[in-house]
């Protein structure tokens, strides 16, 4: 099976991985992928924004699968226009993609079929939203309705913060923005909770945690992932049942409602309140770094999987992991998720030695004359499999001290809430 990649990231590196190893996979295409994927797979370079130059190269190969790993292609439509064309294609189609495109739909979902989440206002201008602050308790949370790469939510403290978040998101910080959100701040530990559908049923597909924050003890800006560990320590039976049951299904209802099934990874983003989930986000892909951490403990195929889901026959397979646990930790160009610099080489690179159980996933690398030069803000992801998280995590920093680069950084504290009790 010939198989394409779309996305550049360590999530799809993780993904192009899984797919390499499995015997079903002869080739595969990565557009347009980065340093690691290189290495196992074809990078090709097209504007993804124009559908018809994918949709002509996906026949000229004749591909017989395609992956989307990032939300842009999904929100954009990308896999209602391939399937037009009778491409097989896994991820969710553009009306199923709100729930991530637009938080908006996602809180009036919730509203329609009582799905637990934090309570919230909408404001279509900078005036009415200032004007709710002064009636609001603090911590509160404002966040810009359209896709901002996990980056347009601000926690605020104070109203002179929140007034901040406000005039930056109707300023245009994260594209053009016509309404935003300003909601109840649920105090919980966080879990992300992934399934996999095929538009008639789903399974799930493990679950992570993962550290938003750039600074260590959670602190500073948000970025898009600065690591993660699955699985969560919070899941039990108890709580799985009553987040398919309270959340999941409904919104699958909901989706119905409108006409539309759900093809895909789901990542269910929760805010876990004395084992009481809700909902804090949908995204309609797998999470990145959370996929790095999930895929290397996937016993069975994964092309056998995402061909089932495109099939509708996903009922008929069972989905087997290792039971190990894993760690992530992310490496940034330094100055991420602000302005950083472009084109430094990370010259140790292949100074790193993966044993049995670890894994080097790229993500804003690129290689020229057989260099590798970080390009991204988040240039690499360190996995490790283990018995325990703490080992797994000394494993990771042990290989980091051997990178040693200096035109990057990393937090140390990955999992702290589990491991450093
Ligand atoms: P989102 O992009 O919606 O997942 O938000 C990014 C991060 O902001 C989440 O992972 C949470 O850490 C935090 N967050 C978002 N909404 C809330 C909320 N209502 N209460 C507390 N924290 C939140
Ligand atoms: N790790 C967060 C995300 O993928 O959105």
């Amino acid at each position: 099976m010939k198989v394409g990649i779309i996305g550049s990231g360590g999530r799809e590196h993780a993904i192009c991985q899984s797919l390499k190893n499995s015997n079903k996979t002869d080739k595969i295409f990565c557009f347009p992928g980065n340093a690691g994927t290189k290495e196992i797979a074809e990078n090709i370079n097209l504007d993804l924004e124009n559908f018809e130059s994918l949709k002509s190269f996906i026949f000229d190969k004749k591909i017989d699968l395609i992956v989307v790993g990032p939300e842009k292609p999904l929100v954009d439509g990308l896999v209602d226009y391939l399937e037009n064309f009778k491409i097989k294609v896994f991820g969710p189609n553009k009306v199923a993609s709100q729930l991530e495109g637009s938080k908006i739909f996602t809180k009036k979902l919730c509203e329609k079929f009582q799905i637990p989440t934090a309570k919230f206002g909408i404001f279509k201008d900078k005036d009415s939203a200032k004007e709710f602050l002064k009636k609001t308790n603090f911590p509160t949370v404002v966040k810009a309705d359209n896709l901002a790469s996990g980056k347009g939510v601000y926690i605020c403290n104070d109203e002179n913060e929140a007034i901040i978040a406000i005039d930056e998101i109707f300023g245009g910080k994260f594209g053009k923005a016509s309404n935003l959100l300003i909601e109840e701040f649920l105090e919980g530990e966080e879990m992300s909770f992934f399934t996999i559908h095929d538009g008639n049923t789903f399974k799930s597909f493990e679950t992570a945690q993962d550290h938003k924050r750039v600074l260590e003890g959670d602190r500073g800006k948000n970025t898009g992932g600065m690591g993660a560990y699955s699985p969560s320590r919070l899941i039990n039976e108890e709580l799985k049942n009553k987040i398919i049951n309270k959340i999941i299904k409904p919104t699958l209802i909901g989706l119905g409602e409108l006409g539309t099934k759900y093809k895909g990874f789901l990542y269910t983003g929760l805010m876990i309140v004395k084992n009481e989930p809700f909902l804090i986000e949908y995204n309609v892909r797998m999470g990145d770094p959370e996929c790095q951490t999930i895929l290397p403990k996937l016993k069975t195929n994964l092309s056998e999987i995402l061909l089932a889901c495109c099939e509708g026959r996903l009922d008929k397979l069972e989905i087997n992991w290792l039971n190990k646990k894993s760690l992530c930790v992310v490496v940034c160009s330094k100055g991420y998720p602000e302005d950083f610099d472009k084109n430094i080489e990370i010259k140790n690179i292949s100074k790193i030695i993966l044993k049995e159980d670890d894994f080097l996933f790229h993500a804003g690398t690129i290689n020229k004359n057989d260099k590798t030069y970080a390009v991204g803000g988040r240039v690499l992801n360190f996995v490790t499999l283990s018995e325990n998280l703490r080992s797994a995590r000394d494993n990771i920093m042990q290989n980091l001290e051997k990178l040693n680069w200096s035109g990057g950084f990393y937090r140390k504290d990955i999992g702290y809430k589990v491991i450093d009790k």
